[in-house]
């Protein structure tokens, strides 16, 4: 078997931040602990997690924009340096805040294949066959972002990423800033290119309904954790975590079948519940069940 296109062991983020009088005391934000995950060629790996449970420091410790406090980053088998290019790109949230507002959309694009090299004769074919493969009209090359809705703007964000024909593409939340009807079809888009050029994709998304139809693993993060993991099937038909249960338990009902099997997750004094409180809620609940 060839080696993962990435693996990450023991991955850890501490950030240190400022707080009391005049910010005099310190304190640590454990926002990554310990994560190790594979994915492999052309495989869609989903990691889901609600809003600061570490998504966006595991795609920025794999891009490289963020230093990991321990841990090591692997691609193709072999480990990454701290600094340099990494052949991995990323699709933003926000796609009108991932783009040059001064460039052209073809300026856009080429920024990254400058980098490598590719001289302006090749790109500007290269741009073309791009903006074909995003299913966005040629012209476009000449448009600026605001001359393109959000779902258009979105499609240049990923055929910037494209260019360089990256071994790992890293899409954190890469539709939530859309309409729900262009979210469809951006990430049928992904779902195409994926099948079509075997990409390998890192899907992030608290939606756990997109992540239940795109992904092919998952992995469940929770306070920088991951909790769970196995194929997405698996995991949403028997979630074994206290707090995958929860996550999914909130997950819109698509059929009978499906509301029947839905777990119910206890509410500890009307609020969701940490980790540790509903594990003790279980135990609890647990012994109790044993008694009667
Ligand atoms: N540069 C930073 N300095 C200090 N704390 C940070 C920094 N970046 C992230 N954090 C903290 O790390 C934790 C994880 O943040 P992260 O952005 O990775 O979460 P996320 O899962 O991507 O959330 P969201 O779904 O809202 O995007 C949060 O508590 C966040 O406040
Ligand atoms: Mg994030």
């Amino acid at each position: 078997m060839s080696a993962p296109v990435l693996e990450l062991r023991g991955l850890s983020k501490a950030f240190r931040v400022r707080h009391g009088f005049m910010g005099r005391e310190t304190r640590e934000i454990r926002a990554v602990n310990d994560v190790s995950l594979t994915i492999g060629r052309g495989e869609v790996y989903g990691l889901a997690g609600e809003s600061g449970s570490g998504k966006s420091t595991i795609a920025r410790m794999i891009m490289g924009l963020t230093e990991p406090t321990a841990g090591t980053i692997l691609i193709d088998g072999a480990p990454v340096a701290h600094a340099g290019q990494r052949p991995v790109q990323m699709v933003f949230q926000n796609p009108g805040a991932s783009l040059n507002p001064r460039r052209t959309v073809a300026q856009s694009i080429t920024v990254p294949l400058a980098v490598q090299g590719v001289g302006a004769a090749d790109s500007a074919a290269r741009v073309a066959e791009l903006l074909e493969m995003v299913e966005l009209p040629r012209h476009f090359a000449g448009r600026y972002p605001h001359e393109l809705s959000g779902g258009q703007k979105q499609r240049v964000a990923i055929a910037r990423a494209l260019a360089t024909t990256p071994k790992l593409l890293i899409l954190d939340e890469p539709t939530s800033a859309l309409d729900v009807s262009v979210q469809a079809k951006v990430m049928d888009l992904l779902a195409d290119l994926g099948r079509d050029l075997g990409l390998t994709y890192l899907f992030i998304s608290h939606d756990l309904s997109l992540m239940r139809n795109f992904a092919d693993r998952v992995g469940i993060l929770y306070l920088g954790r991951i909790v769970e993991t196995g194929t997405a099937d698996q995991v949403f038909a028997a979630p074994s975590h206290a707090y995958s249960r929860l996550l999914i338990a909130s997950v819109p009902v698509m059929s009978e079948d499906e509301a029947r099997a839905r777990p119910t997750i206890p509410l500890i004094d009307g609020e969701i519940p940490t980790a540790e409180a509903l594990v003790a809620h279980e135990a609890k609940q647990l012994s109790q069940g044993s008694k009667a």
